[in-house]
Order: structure tokens, then C-alpha cells, then sequence
């Protein structure tokens, strides 16, 4: 799974601003939460509504998090709702963008607070609206202390950026060599991502790519990590590329046990 950063805060407290300039930094689809009320034309902003909005931005980033790292900027002001969403989605993290209500009200960008005020909108958060803050975020930034690159830069410390052994292969079935293989790999102190050739499906190769990144997962719990591929043919490299590539002789027992056979005993 990649991530889900869950922006959270008052209106106007840099929740786009930050999501943007995240985006400059992670590879990451980003998110807003009001251009989703839009496709979704749930443009009522009382609990009830609140709560089916952000269940169901929760439950598709969720999707969309199998495949890459999601930005979201929300209100999301119910604190029960984030809750129980977080419980939920063990990727989501909750990043609290506080900031002090004066300096959000003088902010104002879109002029809501100003209108809100007037009585010209209503159940708008932070001024008819509570705002409930969250009791333990993953991470809390003050916009209206730090910079919003330093906002960031505290943020970023959720993005595991270790460099990875990448593995290339069919892993179909994934069996005790390529076991033996991996662990030899993160023995030499390197995270494993598993490249999966994304083969056609065929009686060579019956294993569609959902079914064999469920068996990493089941094999390695997330400590292995999985990218899909398209077909590879070879390998090849320039000189002073940065990365090496290096062949590992497995003992006699694990070089003879083989995908293929295992597949013909299925
Ligand atoms: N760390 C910061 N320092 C100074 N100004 C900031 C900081 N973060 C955000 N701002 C400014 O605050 C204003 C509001 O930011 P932004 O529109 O990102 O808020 P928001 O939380 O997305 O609001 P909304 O909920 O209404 O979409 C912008 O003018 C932005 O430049
Ligand atoms: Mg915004």
C-alpha cells in the first residue's frame, strides 16, 4: 500500500498550499476535497452530509492508494468521522495544518469567513461550524507560525525515501527460492522492492498480478514492497549509472526449486 496523507485544518489554514507544494516533492496524485463535493453533488455542508462526504473521499483515495501516494486536502472538521476512517484505513495519515481562527479569518482567501459573518452562508466551519481538533494527528504544522516549505519539510518526514534493492521477476508462484533470494537481499541491509513483470495471462503463467502481490503480502507482510512492470527483456546500463547489478548464487536445494514445476503439480 502507499500512502495517504490526510490534510486537515480550518478554512483557509494552508491545507492546498501545503497539498501543492507536497506535490513537488512526492509522486502523488493531490486531491481537494471541494472539487470532489462537486463531482459528487453533495454541496450541503450540515453533519449528515459532512460525514457521507468524507467517508467516501476516505474510501476512494483508499483505492487509489493501492497504486500511488495520495494528498488530500479537507476540512474534514468531525473528529469521531477521522477517527473511525483512520481506524479503517491503516495507510491514512492524519496531518493536522493548525492554525490560529484570527489569522485563518484574515486570511480568508475565498472570503467565506467574511461571508459567513453576514449570515449570507451557514454551518460554515469556524464560525457557525465547530472545528474539532484532532486529539492524537500523526502530525501537527503551524501555518501561522512556519513557512509553508517548512510545513512541508516536517511532512516529508512520513516519506520513507530509503533507497530499494529492486528484484526484478514473474514471482508465479512466489515459492521458497525467491524466499531465499529476498532475505538474502535484506541480510545486505536493503528494503526489497519486488518489480512484478506483468506478464500476459496464460497456462505458463496463470497468476494475474493482484494474485501474486497477494502472496508478497502474505509471504512478507509489508516489509516487502512490490512495483508492477511491463514486460522487461533486459537489464541494461551505462557506465557511473549510481546502482549496481548483482547476481546471487543460491545454495543447490533452493537453485533447483523452480516455478515451473510447482506450477505443473498445481
Ligand atoms: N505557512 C504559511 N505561511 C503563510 N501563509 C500561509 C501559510 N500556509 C498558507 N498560507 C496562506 O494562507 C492562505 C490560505 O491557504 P489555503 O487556500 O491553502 O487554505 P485551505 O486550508 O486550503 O483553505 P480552504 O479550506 O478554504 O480550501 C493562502 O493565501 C496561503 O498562501
Ligand atoms: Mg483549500
Amino acid at each position: 500500500m502507499k500512502k495517504i496523507y490526510w490534510l486537515t485544518g480550518l478554512p483557509s489554514s494552508g491545507k492546498s498550499s501545503i497539498a501543492k507544494e507536497l506535490g513537488k516533492h512526492l509522486y502523488a496524485e493531490i486531491l481537494n476535497g471541494d472539487e470532489i463535493r462537486e463531482l459528487t453533488s453533495n454541496v450541503e455542508f450540515t453533519k449528515e452530509k459532512r460525514t457521507i462526504h468524507m467517508t467516501y473521499v476516505a474510501a476512494m483515495v483508499y483505492y487509489l492508494s493501492k497504486h500511488i501516494d495520495v494528498v488530500v486536502s479537507l476540512v474534514s472538521p468531525i473528529r469521531s468521522i477521522r477517527n473511525s476512517i483512520k481506524g479503517k484505513y491503516p495507510n491514512l495519515h492524519e496531518i493536522y495544518i493548525k492554525c490560529d481562527p484570527e489569522v485563518c479569518k484574515q486570511r480568508d482567501v475565498k472570503g467565506l469567513y467574511a461571508k459567513a459573518i453576514r449570515g449570507e452562508i451557514s454551518n460554515f466551519t469556524g464560525v457557525q461550524g465547530e472545528y474539532e481538533e484532532p486529539l492524537c494527528p500523526d502530525i501537527v504544522v503551524r501555518t501561522d507560525e512556519d513557512s509553508i516549505e517548512e510545513c512541508v519539510n516536517q511532512i516529508l518526514t512520513l516519506h520513507n525515501s530509503t533507497p530499494k534493492a529492486l528484484l526484478i521477476g514473474r514471482w508465479q508462484p512466489l515459492h521458497e527460492g525467491h524466499k531465499w533470494l529476498i532475505e538474502q537481499v535484506q541480510k545486505m541491509g536493503h528494503d526489497v522492492l519486488l518489480g512484478i513483470r506483468n506478464t500476459p495471462i496464460n497456462k505458463d503463467g496463470p497468476y494475474s498480478a493482484q494474485e501474486r502481490i497477494d502472496m508478497i503480502q502474505k509471504m512478507f507482510n509489508n516489509s516487502v514492497d512490490h512495483i508492477i512492470l511491463p514486460d522487461i527483456i533486459g537489464v541494461y546500463y551505462g557506465r557511473g549509472v549510481g546502482y549496481e547489478v548483482k547476481e546471487l548464487q543460491p545454495p543447490k536445494d533452493i537453485a533447483t526449486i523452480s516455478a515451473t514445476k510447482i506450477r505443473e503439480r498445481r
